[in-house]
């Protein structure tokens, strides 16, 4: 069964057994059959933020689960419950429509709700943790629904329970946030929403206004999935001590960094961009030319181990020059 429709870098693989569910008793159901089979599990979401660099010799689950329910807490505060096969940027739109705030920055980011959770998605000065309050999963190894909280989700920069620990052990069914009804906290600190507002001509802006500026920020510098296969960010920006900072600014003056107590968050972008990798292509895979820390299927050709050898190449060329390893992002499977 061919994947290549189920992941936006558009490679193709293929899984032994494949099935789409709906509910959580065919999940359920599915469960059962891989556990008789003995096979392995892959579950995916929107299929944005993995590379599938072989076949599958497995069962890979995709998550269907729909549907959006609000429950008002008071005249200013909603709690808003989507399930996991809900696209996110359309929630987020819902969210919009509704005139409910706290998701406007995250405008536009691919993938699913239920795997928002995982990497603690985030993007111009907001993160999901800032207004996530639960989530429900099924726990694989006791097959029942358990609830995690804000601090049972250990949240941190694209980190969560769900990448470390808790790895393959729980299944995404619904995310709950708290968002805002009237007082909405307007987050337009990063510098790209500010200019690009000033563009727009807007000076009170609404959440509706981010929202804007947001989506036009991304496509104006990110490939749509949809025309190029990519999966956003392909690696983490590295936080690297102060002092070796401070060593690397003697040497490349230009270098940015965001101070974060006594370490510092480099923008690997920059990194990678100054290694000479900004729309650089081998054979069927690229750097993209106005984001370079996102790889993309230039060609619609390119096999995951294609691009994963681009990204090793990446990883070494910025270790040689700067002394820092890059960390992937993206899943590899
Ligand atoms: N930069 C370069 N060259 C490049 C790319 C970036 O010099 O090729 C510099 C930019 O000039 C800027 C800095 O790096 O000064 C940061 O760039 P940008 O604002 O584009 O953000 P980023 O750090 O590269 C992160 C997230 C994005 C998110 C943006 C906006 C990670 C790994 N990525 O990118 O998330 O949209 O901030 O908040 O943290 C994703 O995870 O898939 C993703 C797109």
């Amino acid at each position: 069964f061919s994947l290549q429709p189920y992941n936006t870098f558009g490679v193709e693989a293929k899984a032994r057994y494949f099935t789409e569910v709906n509910t959580i008793d065919e999940l359920k159901e599915a469960l059962i059959f891989s556990k008789n089979q003995s096979l392995q599990l892959l579950f995916l979401g929107g299929g944005s933020n993995i590379l599938l660099t072989k076949d599958f010799d497995g069962l890979a689950i995709r998550l269907n689960l729909k549907g959006i329910t609000a429950e008002s807490i008071n005249e200013n505060e909603v709690l808003v419950t989507a399930k996991a096969g809900e696209n996110w940027h359309e929630f987020v739109m819902y969210c919009l429509q509704q005139n409910f705030g706290g998701l406007e920055n995250l405008s536009l980011i691919p993938g699913n709700v239920g795997t928002s959770p995982m990497q603690n998605i985030g993007a111009y000065g907001t993160e999901i943790k800032d207004v996530f309050v639960s989530c429900k999963v099924l726990d694989l190894e006791n097959p029942e629904v358990r609830t995690f909280n804000l601090e049972q989700c250990k949240f941190g920069y694209r980190d969560s329970i769900f990448k470390q620990e808790g790895k393959g052990r729980y299944v995404i069914l619904e995310v709950t946030f708290k968002l805002t009804r009237k007082d909405h906290s307007i987050k337009t600190e990063y510098g790209a929403i500010q200019s690009e507002l000033e563009n727009l001509g807007i000076e009170n802006p609404t959440i509706q206004d981010i929202s804007k500026a947001v989506i036009n920020i991304r496509q104006s510098k990110l490939p749509d999935p949809k025309e190029i296969g990519n999966a956003g960010s392909f690696f983490k920006n590295p936080t690297i001590p102060l002092a070796q900072f401070e060593d690397l600014k003697q040497k490349f003056e230009n270098i940015q960094g965001y101070p974060n107590g006594d370490m510092v968050k480099v923008p690997a972008g920059w990194l990678i961009e100054q290694c000479g990798w900004k729309g650089k292509q081998i054979g069927n895979v690229a750097s993209h030319k106005l984001q370079s820390l996102v790889i993309i299927n230039a060609t619609g050709n390119a096999t995951g181990k294609e691009i994963f050898d681009f990204s090793t190449e990446i990883i070494n060329s910025v270790k040689e020059k700067f002394g820092i390893e890059l960390e992937r992002e993206v899943n590899i499977i």
